[in-house]
Order: structure tokens, then C-alpha cells, then sequence
């Protein structure tokens, strides 16, 4: 490759989970340290980072054509980095396959990102796909984004092995960030304006480390640690594995204020015979009390989960176990994903592979109960007053945009030149509600407290 010249702006893609969002904001501080400016809205990059996905659908192929697009107004390409989990898992292969592409970075090394760059400016291309884990917190600038909502991932990796999944071999085996570390980043954070932080992990619940004290605690402990931060106003979490569920957690969702009412909780299928060929190691059942001890701790919790249809072998029976556990936990929202072999996972190479016509004809089934379901919570909803933290303005003058305690999206407008503001946590009305967002009259006696 020939040397080139340094790159003046950039621009990230992230695609897939919130894992990746974060460190795709994390890759774009690293460049904002060398002094590369994020490109405007509408303009092309001198870098572009594709933080891509593995996790379903044809991911690689998703990606080279990403990279056949990539073109500057004059014919040439931008310089192009490759991270993610794409990345990890075929990093060689983008190298011969895409002469374009200059860096190749896995997830767990984006923090030697401004090295290969100075690398690839010489016109020597990079791959660093090593898992030295924890050194990547420790090599990143400190967080400088100013926005109300912020990610903290407190764990990464993970050591279930279902047999869907790339995870475990894309992102690694677990690790948990020190106590003190995520309390100094979630200090400046809120610092920076962060009125609300929601702890990540592929598999947050099995966090663990040393507490203040001295003594191991999980993420129940964590959580009730960053709950004293003063201007800290809410708390979530995700993703979680049931059998990382500790019943202090459940407590923690009756105890702490701040943890917000939401819990994002996979089952994947309803069926006990799809759950162990999945290697799920819990039940329906065991599923079902769980959730049934953390409403007892917050009667109004929202719920959430994720399912995949047309696993190996699922029959229509089987399937219809997955619709019984819908009916009967009535999620807020849930996300549900067809069945994608994921190359290397036992589950790929499994026997009665499920037609596709099959797994679009239950999804779509699946998938009008879910709707049917996230309806009815944001109908029941309305009546009700709740805290919105504004996020963003809406489309239209006096409109503003946030999310309920709920996670639900909610929408309202005020008097031009009302006192509202982006990082405010509004007292609104829920006073009609879609499938996708309610709308809210904001409750005119409150008054304005940005750090109430
Ligand atoms: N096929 C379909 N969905 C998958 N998921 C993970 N792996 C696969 C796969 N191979 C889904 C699971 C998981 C979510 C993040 O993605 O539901 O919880
Ligand atoms: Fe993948 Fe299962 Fe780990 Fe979730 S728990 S990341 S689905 S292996």
C-alpha cells in the first residue's frame, strides 16, 4: 500500500448491539485525541471505521459491499478501518480479500487504533485482533462526551456458550473492569452531563469485583454504589443471562430509586427441549419465576426479552411454547430475530436446518403478539405522570424528545420559549399512545430541575 496522507476528519459506523456503540464512541474519541475531526453531516470522511456485527445474517458480505461503496467525490477511497466483531472473526481474510481496507481491528484492541493509523499513513496495513481485554480501558482517553444519556461498559465477553452464538468467540471470555474504574469513568461521565448511565455487558449480571470495602461483590453492589452519585438520576442495565441472577439484584429493583423499572432479560425460546439444544441451562419455568420474583420486587417493571424462531429442529409445537411464554409475560418490547448459523457455532452444523418460509412465517406470528403486547403497555400507560429525560428536540418547534422511567420514547410539546432543555428531567403527562412512542403534555405546575 502507498503512504497517505494523514487524515484530517472521520466518521464512524456502528452496527449491531450497544456494545458497539460505545465503542464506536470510545474509537472516535481515541481519533479526536490525534486531533481528527469528526466529518460533517453529509460529507465524506478521510477515514471511515466500519464497527461492524457478526452476531446474525451475512455479516461478512454486509461488510465488503460497505467497502465497495466507500467513495470519495474524486473516484479515490477513504482511508478505511475494519473493527468489530467482522473483524475479529475474519480479520485475515478482509486483509487479502479488500486491498482498500488499511486497518483491521478486533474489539478488544480499538485502543492501539491511533498506532496503526500512523502505520497505515506509511502505507503499511495493520491487523490487531489480540484479547488483551482490561489493557484496552486502561490505554483509552478519559469519556469527554456531553450528552444526558451515557453507556459504561462494566463486562465484556462471555463463557455460556449457547450454541447460536459468536459472541464467546468474537468478544472473548468474561471479564469484569475494577470497581474503582467504573466508578472514576461513571464520576466523569455525570460530570460531563450524564443524568442517566446504563451499565453494558454481553453478559452484565455476571459482573463481579473487589467493593469498597474490600469485599467481592456483584453487579447488584455496583449498582447501589453509583446510585449515591448525586446528580447521577437513573440507572439501567443490559444484557443479562438468567442464571447470573442473583436474588440481591432482584432486591436491588425494589430497593433502589434510581435503577430504572426496565429489564431487558433473553429467554430465546419458550420450549425446555429448543432451551437445552441451545444450551440455555435454565428452563421456561425457571425463566418465568424469575421474572415473577423481580415484579414482585417492582410491580411495574417493564419487561423485555429476546427470542430466535426456527432454531435446529424447532417444531411448530416447540414454537408455540415460545408464544405461551409472550402470552404470559406481556413484554413492553421484546426483539425477536430469525435463526442464522453462525459459522464455527454447533448449532450451524446441526441436522433439520428450518426452512425459511417456515422461519418468516413464525416470526411474522411471533412478532404480531409482541406488537400486539408493547401496544397494550404504552395504552396502559397512559393516565399516568412520569419523569422524561429529555434527550433531544423533535422535529417540530417547542417538541422535545426522551424516554420514560419505562424506556419508553415519549414525545411533547411546549410554548415556544418554555423553560425546557435537553439533559431536564420533565414532569410530563402520558396522554396518547402509539406503537412505537406516546405523546405527552408536559405538567405545567413543575418546576424546571435539571439536577433535581
Ligand atoms: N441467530 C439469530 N439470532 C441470534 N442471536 C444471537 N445469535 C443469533 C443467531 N445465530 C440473538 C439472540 C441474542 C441477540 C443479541 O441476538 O436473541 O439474545
Ligand atoms: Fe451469546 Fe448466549 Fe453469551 Fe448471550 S449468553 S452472548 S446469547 S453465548
Amino acid at each position: 500500500m502507498k503512504p497517505q496522507t494523514p487524515p484530517k476528519t472521520y466518521r464512524v459506523k456502528s452496527f449491531g448491539c450497544q456494545m458497539n456503540v460505545y465503542d464506536g464512541e470510545r474509537m472516535a474519541e481515541l481519533l479526536g485525541e490525534k486531533g481528527i475531526e469528526p466529518a460533517p453531516e453529509g460529507e465524506e470522511a478521510d477515514l471511515v471505521v466500519l464497527n461492524t456485527c457478526h452476531i446474525r445474517e451475512k455479516a461478512a458480505e454486509k461488510v465488503y459491499s460497505d467497502i465497495g461503496r466507500l467513495k470519495k467525490d474524486d473516484g479515490s477511497k477513504p482511508m478505511i478501518a475494519v473493527a468489530g466483531c467482522v473483524a475479529q472473526a475474519e480479520g485475515e481474510e478482509i486483509m487479502a480479500r479488500a486491498p482498500a481496507v488499511s486497518m483491521v481491528v478486533g474489539p478488544q484492541a480499538y485502543h492501539r487504533l491511533p498506532d496503526m493509523l500512523d502505520k497505515a499513513v506509511q502505507g503499511e496495513r495493520a491487523t490487531d485482533t489480540d484479547m488483551p481485554a482490561i489493557a484496552k480501558f486502561e490505554a483509552l482517553p478519559a469519556r469527554k462526551k456531553r450528552f444526558p444519556t451515557a453507556f459504561l461498559t462494566v463486562q465484556e465477553g462471555c463463557d455460556k456458550f449457547c450454541t447460536y452464538c459468536v459472541v464467546p468467540y468474537t468478544r472473548g471470555a468474561e471479564i469484569s473492569r475494577p470497581f474503582a474504574d467504573l466508578v472514576d469513568e461513571a464520576h466523569r461521565l455525570v460530570d460531563s452531563g450524564a443524568r442517566e448511565i446504563t451499565l453494558l455487558g454481553q453478559n452484565v449480571n455476571a459482573w463481579s469485583g473487589e467493593g469498597p470495602k474490600g469485599h467481592t461483590i456483584g453487579l447488584d453492589g455496583l449498582i447501589r454504589e453509583l446510585a449515591k452519585i448525586p446528580d447521577l438520576q437513573r440507572i439501567r442495565y443490559t444484557t443479562s443471562h438468567p442464571n447470573d441472577f442473583t436474588p440481591g439484584l432482584v432486591a436491588c429493583h425494589g430497593e433502589v430509586d434510581k435503577l430504572m423499572p426496565y429489564l431487558h432479560l433473553p429467554v430465546q425460546s419458550g420450549s425446555d427441549r429448543v432451551l437445552k439444544a441451545m444450551n440455555r441451562q435454565h428452563t421456561a419455568e425457571r425463566y418465568l419465576r424469575l421474572l415473577e420474583d423481580v415484579r414482585a420486587a417492582r410491580p411495574d417493571i417493564a419487561l423485555s426479552g429476546d427470542f430466535i424462531v426456527g432454531f435446529p429442529g424447532e417444531t411448530e409445537a416447540e414454537f408455540e411454547e415460545t408464544l405461551s411464554i409472550v402470552d404470559e409475560v406481556r413484554y413492553s418490547q421484546a426483539f425477536s430475530f430469525k435463526y442464522s448459523p453462525r459459522p464455527g457455532t454447533p448449532a450451524a452444523t446441526m441436522d433439520d436446518q428450518i426452512a425459511k418460509e417456515v422461519m418468516d412465517d413464525r416470526l411474522q406470528r411471533l412478532q404480531a403478539r409482541l406488537n400486539r403486547d408493547q401496544l397494550a403497555f404504552n395504552e396502559a400507560s397512559i393516565g399516568k405522570t412520569c419523569d422524561v429525560l429529555v434527550e433531544r428536540r423533535g422535529k417540530h418547534p417547542g417538541q422535545w424528545l426522551g424516554k420514560s422511567p419505562w424506556l419508553q420514547s415519549v414525545w411533547f410539546t411546549e410554548e415556544i420559549g418554555g423553560e425546557t432543555g435537553i439533559g431536564d428531567m420533565a414532569t410530563v403527562d402520558l396522554v396518547e399512545a402509539g406503537p412505537n412512542s406516546i405523546r405527552g403534555a408536559r405538567f405545567a405546575s413543575t418546576p424546571h430541575h435539571a439536577t433535581a
